[in-house]
């Protein structure tokens, strides 16, 4: 996940409260480089998204307003046209015009309404250039001396090397921040699990330590997989009557 982008100068409300927020959302340690915090892109089944629908239980309604698109072929019309309608607006249909129209909402949510737009496109390693580029014009208003929006960026890890790239760099040096959403490790894993089981009102331990080593092992502590090698496991176990996952059972 690439970040929150904020102003230069600019009148926008307080983008730092949607980072830290963002920052807090993170119940496990970032990866840092280069000895700069880097807190979300991430390999798939980590959590990108659900951190995501997190923040959108945490930002303060009253200041903020979360727009969310996730399309696998987002083209520069699809976007405006899929933010005007989250704004309860009929797209026009040129781009060129529903660009205009998306500004002038903006305008009006933040003057009027005194909201700020936390604009996140999910699944953005899939954008094409052209749509990443649009991103670029998107955030610079009033002769680039504005920023209309908080954009965030979520998506695999090549959207990082993407962007690392030569032909990337306007986009890139926009971005004050980023985060990266590793794996879980052994220990997180475990206390992941524990905190799933108790949702689900487990009473006992239902998984022996020779288990999560072998579930760690398969999944890489990916969220996903972990929880569809527990699932499995559980359907297993409880089709064989045990009462405990052991790893004769786990695999
Ligand atoms: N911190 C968490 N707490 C509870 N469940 C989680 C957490 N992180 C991830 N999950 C679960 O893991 C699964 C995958 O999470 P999610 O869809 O957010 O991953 P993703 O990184 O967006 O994946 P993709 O790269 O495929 O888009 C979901 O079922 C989600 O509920
Ligand atoms: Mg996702």
């Amino acid at each position: 996940m690439a970040g929150a982008r904020n102003g230069r100068g600019g009148t926008c409300g307080n983008p730092a409260s949607v980072a830290g927020t963002l920052g807090r959302l993170f119940d496990r340690p970032l990866e840092t480089a280069g000895g700069r915090r880097n807190p979300a892109p991430a390999p798939e089944g980590t959590g990108k998204t659900t951190t995501i629908r997190r923040l959108g239980e945490e930002l303060d309604e009253t200041k903020f307003k979360l727009l969310y698109l996730s399309d696998s072929k987002l083209t520069p019309r699809h976007f405006y046209k899929g933010l005007l309608e989250q704004l309860g607006c009929e797209s026009k249909f040129y781009h060129g015009d529903a660009k205009r129209q998306l500004h002038r909402e903006i305008e009006l949510m933040r003057g009027i309404h005194r909201l700020q737009p936390v604009v996140v496109v999910d699944e953005a390693h899939l954008l094409d250039r052209k749509m990443l580029e649009e991103l670029r014009f998107l955030l610079n208003m009033k002769m680039d001396s504005q920023s209309p929006m908080a954009l965030i960026l979520v998506g695999q890890s090549e959207l990082w090397d993407r962007l690392g790239l030569q032909a990337y760099a306007a986009i890139r040096q926009r971005i004050d921040m980023q985060c990266y959403l590793p794996h879980l490790d052994r220990a997180e894993m475990g206390a992941y699990m524990k905190r799933h089981l108790s949702a689900a009102g487990a009473a006992h331990e239902l998984f022996t330590e020779a288990a999560i080593d072998e579930i760690y092992r398969y999944s890489s502590g990916a969220a996903r997989l972990v929880n569809k090698l527990c699932t499995h496991a559980l359907i297993y176990g409880a089709q064989n009557k045990h009462r405990i996952v052991d790893i004769w059972s786990s695999v």
